[in-house]
């Protein structure tokens, strides 16, 4: 796993130290593949009655906090800076977020009936969100790399928790072995079809949407407070350092399907299309091309 030392060190605390609980939820991606959106779902679902999640109500925590400080990061967050801190009281389901690959996820996880939602994207999108956001986020004078460089080693596997095909296939092969413990998701197949998706992560995580919620639409209104439009706009997303040092804002590009159209040279595109073609050949994960 690629990873900077403070990472390291707070894994390090997550595994030595996390208790799970059966009631636990995780949200886990490779970064840039839609982990804030997932996030924000996953809260409303879980807490739509406990907070009344609605457009209505101002003081929802949806429109009053990051969906960042809502999930936390284990490696970012909860255990940033090698902390320790007792998590035994928070009120349950605890939904945590991480970008720590399955193996590494430690036995507590694995071995207790917690729920894991995982997302991930097209790697030429999740290439170019990344390269988006790197640029965003250049800090002093470390020289910044090409698009062409950061795409050799983004070829290569170098990149945040990667490389990528192993992040997305260790989830891939829980979720075929255990579906009722893992969900494997695609950023693709959530913006094709938000609706049936939400709804079937509900029923994933036990709390189903009843006929009557339809009916009242719940869960339109929860798509709603979720969408790319609102997220981006609200002020708590905008302002604040929810994750490391990042400004929220920078987490927010476009929001597309086959952006990389734009930034791809054909070789690039051929060179992309040959790691997948290797690297996830006979796994049955695929993505469309767009
Ligand atoms: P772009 O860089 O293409 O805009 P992550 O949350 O894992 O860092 O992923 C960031 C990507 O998810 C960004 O893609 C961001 O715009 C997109 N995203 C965040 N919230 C979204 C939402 N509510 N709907 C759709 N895409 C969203």
């Amino acid at each position: 796993m690629w990873c900077q030392p403070a990472e390291i060190q707070a894994i390090s605390a997550f595994q030595k130290h996390f208790q799970a609980k059966d009631s636990d939820i995780v949200v886990a991606s490779i970064p840039k593949s839609g982990t804030t959106w997932l996030k924000a779902l996953t809260f409303a679902i879980v807490n739509r009655h406990r907070f009344n999640i609605s457009s209505k109500n101002y003081n929802n925590p949806l429109l009053t906090s990051n969906p960042h400080d809502l999930v936390p990061f284990f490696e970012y967050k909860v255990y940033e800076k090698n902390q320790v801190p007792d998590l035994s009281k928070l009120p349950e389901p605890r939904l945590f977020g991480t970008h720590i690959p399955f193996p590494s996820l430690f036995n507590s996880i694995k071995e207790s009936n917690c729920k894991i939602i995982y997302i991930c994207r097209n790697p030429f999108d999740t290439f170019v969100s990344s390269w988006h956001f790197s640029n965003k986020i250049k800090q002093g004078s470390s020289p910044q790399l090409t698009l062409e460089e950061a795409f050799e080693m983004y070829c290569k596997g170098i990149v945040g928790f990667g490389p990528f095909w192993t992040h997305m296939l260790g989830y891939w092969k829980e979720s075929l072995e255990t579906p009722n413990k893992v969900q494997f998701l695609k950023y693709e197949d959530l913006k094709g079809d938000i609706n049936s998706h939400l709804k079937s992560i509900a029923k994933f995580l036990d709390c189903p949407f009843t006929l009557e919620e339809e009916r009242q639409g719940v869960i339109e209104d929860i798509i709603n407070l979720c969408s790319f439009k609102n997220m981006k706009g609200l002020e708590v997303n905008k302002s604040g350092k929810s994750i490391k040092n990042f400004d929220n804002k920078n987490l927010f590009s476009k929001g597309e399907i086959g952006d990389w159209v734009n930034h791809f040279s054909p070789g690039m595109v051929e060179k992309l299309s040959i790691v997948l073609e290797e690297k996830l050949c006979g796994s049955g994960l695929w993505f469309r091309p767009s």
